[in-house]
């Protein structure tokens, strides 16, 4: 059993992947300083798959502390997913984000250094391809990001290969994730943004439970197949796995890599609205909206490299999307305060 430290443990994917890991035969150690979490979700893990995953409560950016965790823990890896992820609010607060992402980073790094771990995942985006590059994104596609946030994630990836190049120690998987959604089909798990959510599948659960009159669909002007964004929504536990996969790669030996993490398929705005009313029978009023500033057309993923290099595909449908994360919003109107 190897123990696996998971910054930003408590967060919305990091949980999840913590329920894979711990199936799969790991034992995830959570290390989260809160900002953007609850420890309330460890005993919903535990009620999910039998185990208490370790928790513990540190700030990233301190460095010696870290550095002792990992020691004292004796961490084979680290899954870094530690990051602030709002976009609208990476633009007004760069400062944070930068501090937090970028610098959080280097104190992880320093501190696997000082405490002789090797192995990092990071938890990248789809948001570093320019909008140059065509979708479907292949991983050479041109990187360049719009906004403080995906700026800090195209910092990140650079700043990790930069220090794999000098240190043959270090090795990293690199996974952009594209439209993560959905929730742990118990429902005891899922994701609650704080306020008013920015994105699209919160959103519309949130109307569904009446906490929100109607949706606001961002354009129906765009060249896509109904004028309405079209994503690669991919379901959170098929994200789990593909870090579960990805971990395997690394600890086998395997070189460091950076692959997407995505279906491949398109789903429009209004194809989401529907799957989410056809298969909850919930109504999901909306209006059609001036479109959002900084938003492209299509975010898709060519998945072929994850699944070459680690034998990882989508399992879950939109449909299951739709349905997990009804069942734990409905659970849960209020989140892990309900
Ligand atoms: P989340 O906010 O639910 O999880 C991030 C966790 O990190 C939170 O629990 C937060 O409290 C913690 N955290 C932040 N700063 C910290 C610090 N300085 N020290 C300790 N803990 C800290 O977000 P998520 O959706 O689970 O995202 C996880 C990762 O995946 C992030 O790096 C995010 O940028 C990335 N990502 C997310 C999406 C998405 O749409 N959800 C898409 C692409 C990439
Ligand atoms: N949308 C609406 N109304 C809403 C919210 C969203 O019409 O109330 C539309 C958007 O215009 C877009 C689609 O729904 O066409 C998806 O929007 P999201 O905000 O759910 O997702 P984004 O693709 O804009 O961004 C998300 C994360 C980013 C990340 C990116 C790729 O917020 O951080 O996925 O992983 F970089």
């Amino acid at each position: 059993m190897q123990n696996i430290l998971l910054t930003g443990g408590t967060g919305y994917i990091a949980a999840h992947t913590a329920i894979t890991l711990i199936e799969q035969g790991h034992n995830p150690i959570l290390l989260d300083n809160f900002v953007n979490s609850s420890p309330k979700i460890v005993p919903r893990i535990a009620e999910i798959c039998g185990k208490t995953p370790s928790l513990i409560e540190l700030d990233i950016l301190d460095t010696q502390s870290l550095t002792q965790v990992m020691r004292t823990h004796n961490i084979h890896a680290v899954i870094h997913f530690a990051a602030l992820k709002a976009v609208g609010e990476s633009v007004a607060r760069p400062l944070a984000y930068y501090h937090n992402n970028v610098v959080g980073l280097l104190s992880v790094l320093n501190a696997m250094q000082a405490a002789k771990v090797a192995h990092i995942v990071l938890s990248s985006s789809a948001t570093v391809y320019s909008e140059d590059a065509k979708p479907p994104f292949v991983e050479d596609a041109p990187l360049a990001a719009n906004s403080p946030y995906g700026q800090t994630k195209v910092m990140m990836e650079r700043i990790i290969n930069d220090i794999a190049h000098t240190d043959p120690n270090l090795r990293f998987a690199m996974l952009r994730y594209f439209n993560p959604v959905g929730a742990h089909p118990s429902g005891l798990i899922g994701e609650h943004p704080n306020g008013i959510p920015n994105n699209l599948m919160p959103y519309i659960q949130q109307v569904a439970i009446g906490q929100r009159d109607y949706l606001s669909v961002w354009g129906n002007d765009y060249g896509t197949t109904d004028g309405t964004g079209e994503r690669d929504y991919i379901h959170v536990m098929d994200l789990a796995d593909g870090h579960v996969l990805a971990l395997a790669h690394l600890l086998k030996g395997e070189p460091s890599f950076t692959v997407n993490l995505g279906s491949g398929e398109p789903v429009s705005v209004l194809q989401l609205v529907r799957t989410f009313e056809m298969v909850t029978g919930q109504t999901i009023p909306y209006k059609i909206a001036p479109r959002r500033a900084g938003d492209v057309a299509v975010l898709l993923a060519n998945p072929q490299r994850a699944k070459d290099l680690l034998g990882f595909s989508t399992k879950r449908t939109t449909a299951d999307m739709c349905a997990d994360a009804w069942r734990w919003q409905k659970n849960n109107p209020n989140g892990f305060s309900s």
